[in-house]
C-alpha cells in the first residue's frame, strides 16, 4: 500500500510538473485547506492538535440551556458557532471526500477528522433535547462588537434552537444533509457512527418536513444578517431528501424530491442556495446509473453549467480580467470555490459516460469544465495579477492581515493575561503589522473586481477566511492533486 502510493505519488508529480508544466502543489495545498479546520476548532482540542497557537475554548457552550454542545467550528473570523453553515461546510467536506476520497492519499484521514469534529458537534445539536434542534451557540450581536481570543471569550453564549413551534426546515435540512452525507463517509471505516449519523439524519429531516418554515423568521436577529436563509428553505429540502436518498436509496426520498416542486434554478451555489449542488448530486444517478427518472436534474444541472461559463450564450457569470470567476462582492471565493466543485464533480461524471452537451452554440466536454476549474484553482493559489495565493500559509505571497480574531491576537502563551472584549482592537486589531499567528490553509473572501486585493484586517469582505469557503475548495484540490 505505502509503496503503491509513493509510486503514485512521483508519477502524479512527472505528469504535473513536466507535461502540464503546472508549478502548482495541489497536495500541499490540499493538507493546508484541511488543516484551516483546527484553527476553527471550538471545545476542547486533542492532544494532536497541530495549530498550536489556538487553545481549549466554549468549554461551557450549551450550558444556559443545561446542555452540551462543546465542540464544532467558529464560522469565520468570529467565535460564533452558527451551525446553518457549519452544516454547509460538513456536508461539502463530506461530498468532496465521497467523489475524491482516493486522489486524497493519507489526507482522507485528515478530511474525516476534519467531518468528524463537526459531525459529533451536530449530533449534539440533533439529541441533546428532544423536541429542539440546537442551531447555534454565542449572539452574534454582542460577539461581533468584540475582538477578542476564543480562549477569552467572555460574551454571552446563547443558545439557539429551532422546535416545532419554532420551526427552521433550512437549518434542519442542511443539518439532516450533512449527517446524511457524512454517513456515507463513515459507512467502511465507523460502521456503528455511520448508523448513529444516518438514524439522526432521517429523524432531523422528518422535523425540517413536518414543521415547515424558516429559521430567520423563528430566529430573527440572531441568525439575520448574519446567515439569513434568503433563498428560503424549499432548496434545503430538496438537498437534505437528495442526500438522505443517496445516503439509503429508499424510495420514499425520491418521491420527495419529485414531489417537493423546487424547481428554481439559479446561477450560483452557496451555504444559502442549494439549488445548483441538488441538481448535480442529483444528475449523478441519470448519468452514473442511466436512470432515466434523473434526467430531469442532469437538464437542470447543464442549464446551470451553461449559465457559469464564459463563453455560454445564456451566460450570467462575470470574470475579472485575471480570469476570475466573479460572483458578489463580500466574500466572492465562497461562490468560486463552490461553484468550481459543481464543475469538477459535473465533469467527472460526464467523463465515466463520456457524456457531452450544448449551452447554445458552444460545444461542452469533460475538458471543458476541468479546465475552468483549473483557472479558478490556480487563480486562488497564484496565478493571477498580483501573484498573490489566497490561502494562507501556501505560497510566497499570501495574506498576512486576515480579519481572523484568533489568528490577529497573540496566542495565550505569548500573553498569558486575557485579553477582553475591546482588549484587541488597540493596539492589535487597527495594527498594521501582519498577523501573529498563521491561520495555515484559510482561504479568504478573495480579491476584488479589478483583482486588487488591499490585505486590511477591517476589510472583513475581503480578508475574512470562512469554513465554507474552503469546505468546497478541498474536493477540487483533491480532484486536481490525484489526477493522472
Ligand atoms: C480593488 O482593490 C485595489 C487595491 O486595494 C484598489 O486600489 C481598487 O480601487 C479596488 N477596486 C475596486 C473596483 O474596488
Amino acid at each position: 500500500m505505502f509503496k503503491f502510493f509513493f509510486s503514485f505519488f512521483f508519477a502524479f508529480f512527472f505528469i504535473v510538473n513536466n507535461v502540464e508544466g503546472n508549478p502548482h502543489n495541489y497536495r500541499e495545498a490540499l493538507a493546508k485547506s484541511l488543516l484551516f479546520f483546527q484553527g476553527q476548532r471550538s471545545g476542547k482540542l486533542p492532544p494532536h492538535q497541530l495549530l498550536t497557537w489556538r487553545s481549549n475554548s466554549g468549554l461551557s457552550d450549551g450550558r444556559l440551556a443545561n446542555v452540551d454542545l462543546t465542540g464544532g467550528y467558529y464560522d469565520a473570523g468570529d467565535n460564533v458557532k452558527f451551525n446553518f453553515p457549519m452544516a454547509f461546510t460538513t456536508t461539502m467536506l463530506s461530498w468532496s471526500t465521497l467523489e475524491y476520497g482516493r486522489r486524497m492519499g493519507p489526507q482522507i484521514q485528515e478530511a474525516r477528522a476534519a467531518i468528524r469534529w463537526a459531525t459529533d458537534y451536530l449530533l449534539k445539536c440533533a439529541t441533546a433535547t428532544p423536541g429542539r434542534l440546537y442551531v447555534g451557540v454565542g449572539d452574534p450581536n454582542v460577539d461581533h462588537k468584540c475582538w477578542e481570543r476564543p480562549e477569552d471569550m467572555d460574551t454571552a453564549r446563547t443558545v439557539y434552537w429551532v422546535s416545532p413551534d419554532k420551526p427552521g426546515s433550512d437549518v434542519a435540512g442542511e443539518t439532516a444533509a450533512a449527517l446524511a452525507a457524512a454517513s456515507i463517509v463513515f459507512r467502511r471505516v465507523d460502521p456503528t457512527y455511520s448508523k448513529i449519523l444516518l438514524r439522526t439524519a432521517q429523524k432531523v429531516f422528518q422535523f425540517a418536513l413536518q414543521y415547515q418554515g424558516s429559521y430567520s423568521s423563528s430566529l430573527g436577529s440572531a441568525v439575520c444578517p448574519f446567515y439569513c436563509s434568503y433563498s428560503g428553505y424549499k432548496d434545503e429540502l430538496l438537498w437534505g431528501a437528495a442526500w438522505l436518498f443517496r445516503a439509503t436509496n429508499v424510495v420514499y426520498y425520491y418521491n420527495l424530491i419529485k414531489n417537493l416542486g423546487a424547481d428554481d434554478q439559479p446561477d450560483l451555489f452557496s451555504w444559502d442556495n442549494k439549488y445548483a449542488g441538488a441538481h448535480v448530486l442529483l444528475s449523478r444517478r441519470a448519468l452514473l446509473n442511466h436512470d432515466k427518472n434523473f434526467v430531469q436534474y442532469q437538464q437542470e444541472a447543464e442549464n446551470f453549467i451553461c449559465k457559469i461559463l464564459p463563453n455560454s450564450p445564456s451566460s450570467s457569470t462575470q470574470y475579472t480580467q485575471g480570469g476570475l470567476m466573479y460572483k458578489l462582492p463580500e466574500s466572492n471565493l465562497q461562490y468560486v470555490t463552490s461553484i468550481t466543485f459543481l464543475l469538477t464533480t459535473y465533469s467527472k461524471y460526464m467523463s465515466f459516460t463520456k457524456h457531452t452537451f450544448n449551452c447554445g452554440n458552444l460545444f461542452i466536454t469533460p475538458t471543458t469544465l476541468r479546465s475552468l476549474a483549473k483557472r479558478q484553482v490556480d487563480y486562488i493559489l497564484g496565478d493571477n495579477p498580483l501573484r498573490m495565493s489566497y490561502m494562507v500559509g501556501y505560497g510566497p505571497y499570501f495574506p498576512k492581515r486576515i480579519h481572523h480574531r484568533g489568528s490577529s491576537l497573540p496566542s495565550l502563551a505569548t500573553h498569558p493575561q486575557s485579553i477582553g472584549c475591546d482588549g484587541g482592537f488597540e493596539p492589535f486589531f487597527h495594527s498594521m503589522s501582519p498577523n501573529p499567528n498563521i491561520l495555515v490553509g484559510a482561504v479568504v473572501g478573495g480579491p476584488n473586481q479589478s483583482d486588487g486585493f488591499p490585505d486590511e484586517r477591517d476589510d472583513y469582505s475581503h480578508s475574512e477566511p470562512a469554513t465554507y469557503i474552503n469546505g468546497a475548495f478541498v474536493g477540487p484540490l483533491a480532484y486536481f492533486a490525484g489526477a493522472h
